[in-house]
């Protein structure tokens, strides 16, 4: 249960739940490709934090511009609600929507979710210091786990977000499933607050994901660095090399690590060797860029309504308010 003090989940139950079935699932498909999960380990979400910041990483903080001019429009629109954040990281754009939701009522209740622990239990520790009036009780774990727990528990009203694009990581199918799961943790008349990269020109995105300072790059990598620690693996990250490309016709950015050299990868805790051919790839993440239109009928499947929509000038990142 979402209760005061079943806040931080152990590290243990985030275990149990990253088995690696979908490692090993990943791995033996051709092409290869692993969960974009296995990111973030705290490494992972300090690195991730870094890209934020690059100049040519533009969603950030143009998403963050996006709530520092609508937060207040926001939360007059739904009014008090109880706040998930799905992939809360550090919570530093949620500020702009917590400050808003002060000036509803003294004390609100928020919710963050998170795979990462460390960052997730850093974040928490900073926001009840910054809100000391409300409710904030943190929760390790995956959506999937997030959502079957929240489908359980009943609020009076609640608004859940997922802000940055995360769900641009999903294919098509894992969206439309993890859309009907968010409108199976919503009651009647509760909101949903999705944040969406737009299509924009090729050479933007690219340089996005492949940044000059490396960062991306790294970010990638530590990926198998996670995957070692994890599950016993002995990827060699100097076989590997990071590239990110913006494929036109799925819209979407995909990053793989490419391997120049033939070589066999053991990873002892899932019992699983794999051989890598010479320029043989591992997809690790697709980034999509969405269409407002097309993303908001999707969104309407699910019973997901379309309240408004924000976005900044360029209309390179997209807000929607929907109500279940
Ligand atoms: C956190 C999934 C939204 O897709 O842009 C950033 C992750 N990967 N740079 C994205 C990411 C490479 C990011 N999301």
């Amino acid at each position: 249960m979402l209760t005061r003090n079943s806040q931080i989940l152990t590290e243990d139950y985030q275990n149990i739940n990253h088995d690696g079935d979908d490692v090993i699932q990943g791995l033996t498909q051709t092409p290869k490709t692993l969960p974009p999960k296995y990111f973030y380990d705290d490494r992972g979400s300090e690195l991730f934090e870094q890209i934020c910041e690059l100049p040519e990483y533009y969603p950030t903080r143009t998403e963050a511009w996006i709530l520092s001019q609508y937060a207040d429009e926001i939360a007059h629109l739904t009014g008090e609600c109880e706040l998930i954040e799905l992939g809360s990281g550090s919570s530093t754009k949620t500020i702009f929507l917590l400050d808003a939701y002060q000036k509803l009522s003294r004390s609100f209740k928020y919710i963050p979710i998170d795979v990462s622990a460390g960052i997730l239990k850093a974040s928490v520790f900073k926001l009840q210091k910054k809100y000391p009036d409300s409710l904030i009780d943190g929760l390790v774990g995956t959506y999937e786990q997030a959502l079957t727990q929240l489908a359980t528990t009943v609020s009076s009203s609640r608004m859940i977000f997922f802000l940055g694009s995360s769900i641009g990581n999903f294919n098509p199918q894992e969206a439309d499933r993890f859309l009907r799961q968010v409108a199976e943790a919503l009651s009647p008349g509760d909101y949903f607050l999705l944040g969406l990269d737009l299509q924009k020109p090729q050479s933007i995105l690219e340089a996005a994901y492949n940044d000059s300072q490396g960062v991306t790059a790294a970010f990638n990598l530590n990926m198998l660095s996670h995957l070692n620690w994890r599950f016993q693996g002995n990827f060699d990250l100097n076989l590997f090399t990071h590239q990110a490309i913006y494929n036109q016709a799925d819209a979407q950015i995909e990053m793989y690590l490419h391997t120049h050299k033939s070589h066999w990868v053991n990873l002892e805790a899932l019992n699983l060797k794999i051989f890598l051919e010479t320029g043989e790839s591992i997809l690790t993440e697709i980034s999509r860029k969405f269409d407002l239109a097309v993303i908001q009928k999707e969104l309407e499947k699910h019973g997901l309504k379309t309240i408004k929509v924000w976005t900044d000038p360029q209309q390179w990142f997209g807000l929607i308010l929907c109500q279940a």
